[in-house]
């Protein structure tokens, strides 16, 4: 979604702005743009488009060049479309205020009015130019800079994370967030500030992450973090997880595929330490301080979007059947406005890679609120979700650029599988069955390096079909979450209409779609019900559908059925998933880039949905 970079230091602003918003590329925009005090003004450079028109924009605004200090911002329309007027940063009508701002101010129309009425102007519709005049508006009054944000801050309903210049104080930056996420990286007489540390990592690893309703006023080579209600805050310095290389392509022609081929190393990590095979235990530090109250559980509830929601059904099936207890999964955007029922021993996992999707915190804070113990899924180190949870497990997959979720969902379901066995041993489950289960997951990542293999094969039976418009996807049980993944992958990459389902479910309704090469994919390794998918391949079959069906190592019989075949190891039922996706994660990153399509850079889709 929108990206915030801002830089005060010794070196020329523009360049590290500018390289800071690249890096922010991933996360979905649609209009760029740049703000430095120069000559005593506020000077802006930006457009719609990618940042590569903001570099030509910068290079008519040679000011801009020279200052040592500036914001700069990536774009995700809300308000108004991609234009020039609607991009950040925006400036005051008085040109004192520049601002760049994610997140959405819910009052925008009120407040709006408000400032017309004292004669303010406004050049965008957007709800962030409402925030530059508010503050304008209290500057004029007070002539305190961080006085005027501060109390603009507190008129505002909605989530921000800001970055903020005053054209008469060109040496400061003034800092905030609430509810979307705000990080200042802190270098050699030097400070960046970021929404992402993917733009601060080239830098330096030290950064401190700010709270919601506070503030980070940096002065030249000084900073200090209060809050909104002027309280003096201390903030440890903390130590970005990962580095450079890991956010490079590495040789690959897409962050997408680097990330779909990473899945044995980073499932490796993720179990890295967590399977005591000695002593045949699970063992999740993470959860430790609430190990007696996750065990008197009665009820787990998963709360997530997309495909974190789709890991979370997978979790459901896991827990009621490795530990035999009653979970549920539900869109965090719908439990958090339905008054959930939270009773006594009810546990809510809110799964997330960015730790900062807006639904599913708000969500967890529902959950929490009315008294769950909350606990998080979480890939990114000291998002808001993972510092909102009161427990939770990392998933160490190491950053996700992609905007197709790939390796961050085979971990989520890798974390899941860890949970419920750790339940499970500590409920009834023997130590036989715990080993053969930690043995088989303890495999997994080499048995996802046989699927890889296949990457060229699904690439043929991908070209035969990727001009069609229309897919199904049907699996079964632990599959049928795989099934709406795979549809999911396919349709926001590829943008090809494609729908997932149970299996069973294709005749009350579906059945009637299937018509003459209309590619259908099966999820359809050995499991229980095996002989009841391939009655719903034949049904499909006798439509003249194509048929593509993703099967245990070993099964010949199955070519007579489809008309072609991916191969998965075999494995554990419970565990299936971790396998079976890969190829549909392939299949789609083949279909997208057969059809031309952006992989990296899906047609609006953001990385991280801070919005509601
Ligand atoms: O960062 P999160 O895991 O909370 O993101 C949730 C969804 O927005 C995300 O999974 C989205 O559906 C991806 N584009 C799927 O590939």
């Amino acid at each position: 979604m929108c990206g915030i970079v801002g830089y005060i230091g010794h070196r020329k602003a523009q360049d590290i702005l500018v390289e800071g918003l690249k890096r922010l590329e991933y996360r979905g925009y649609d209009s760029a743009g740049v703000c430095a005090v120069a000559d005593g003004a506020l000077v802006t450079a930006k457009c719609p488009g990618r940042i590569a028109n903001l570099e030509e924009r910068l290079a008519e605004v040679p000011a801009i060049g020279q200052a040592t200090l500036g914001i700069a911002h990536t774009r995700w329309a809300t308000h108004g479309s991609p234009t020039e007027a609607n991009a950040h940063p925006h400036l005051s009508d008085d040109g004192r205020i520049a601002l760049v701002h994610n997140g959405i101010i819910e009052n925008y129309l009120p407040l709006k009015q408000w400032l017309q009425s004292k004669g303010r102007t406004f050049a965008s519709q957007t709800d962030s130019e409402v925030l530059s005049n508010l503050i304008a508006e209290f500057y004029a009054s007070s002539g305190d800079f961080v006085e005027a944000v501060r109390t603009a801050l507190h008129e505002v309903t909605g989530t921000y994370g800001i970055a903020v210049l005053c054209r008469d104080e060109p040496d400061r930056i003034v800092a905030a967030r609430r509810g979307s996420p705000l990080i200042v990286g802190i270098g050699q007489d030097e400070y960046i500030i970021a929404s992402d540390a993917s733009a601060i990592v080239a830098h330096t690893a030290n950064v401190v992450y700010l709270h919601d309703n506070e503030m980070a006023v940096i002065d030249g080579d000084q900073m200090r973090t209060i809050t909104i209600d002027n309280v003096p805050t201390t903030r440890e310095v903390e130590l970005i997880e990962y580095s450079l290389e890991e956010i490079a392509l590495d040789g690959f022609d897409h962050f997408m595929l680097k990330e779909i081929f990473e899945q044995p190393q980073s499932i490796r990590d993720c179990l890295r330490g967590r399977l005591n095979m000695r002593e045949s235990r699970v063992q999740l530090g993470g959860i430790e301080s609430v190990a007696r109250e996750l065990v008197k559980t009665r009820r787990f509830i998963f709360t997530a979007c997309g495909t974190a929601w789709h890991a979370g059904l997978i979790g459901e099936f896991l827990f009621e059947d490795l530990a035999r207890i009653p979970a549920e999964t539900e869109y965090a955007s719908e439990f958090r406005y339905r008054n959930p029922i939270i009773e006594d021993g009810t546990a809510v996992i809110a799964i997330s890679q960015s730790g900062e999707t807006a639904d599913t915190l708000a969500a967890l804070r529902e959950a929490r609120d009315k008294g769950a113990l909350a606990l998080g899924i979480v890939n990114a180190v000291g998002s808001t979700i993972a510092r909102e949870t009161d427990a939770g497990v990392y998933l160490h997959a190491g950053p996700e650029i992609g905007v197709a979720s790939t390796k961050a969902f085979t971990c989520q379901v890798a974390v899941e599988t860890m949970l419920a066995l750790y339940l499970g041993r500590r409920k009834f489950m023997s130590q036989e069955i715990m080993t053969r289960f930690m043995e088989a997951l303890a495999a997994i990542p080499g048995q996802i390096e046989t699927v890889l293999a296949q990457s060229d094969m699904i690439r043929d039976v991908v070209s035969r079909v990727a001009d069609r418009e229309n897919w199904l996807f049907l699996g079964r049980g632990y599959n049928y979450p795989v099934a709406l993944e795979g549809a999911l992958k396919l349709k926001e990459i590829s943008y090809i209409h494609a729908e997932g389902l149970p299996a069973a479910e294709m005749k009350h309704g579906p059945i009637a779609l299937i018509h003459k090469g209309m590619p259908v994919v099966f999820i359809a390794p050995r499991c229980g019900v095996y002989d009841k998918i391939i009655s719903n391949i034949e049904e499909v079959r006798a439509r003249g559908g194509y048929v593509i069906a993703v099967a245990t190592e070993g099964n010949k019989e199955i070519r007579r059925y489809a008309d072609a075949v991916f191969y998965v190891p075999d494995c554990p039922q419970a565990l299936q998933p971790l396998l079976t996706v890969i190829p549909l994660q392939l299949l789609a990153y083949q279909a997208a880039v057969l059809r031309g399509c952006n992989v990296d850079k899906p047609r609006n889709l953001a990385k991280s949905v801070t919005v509601e």
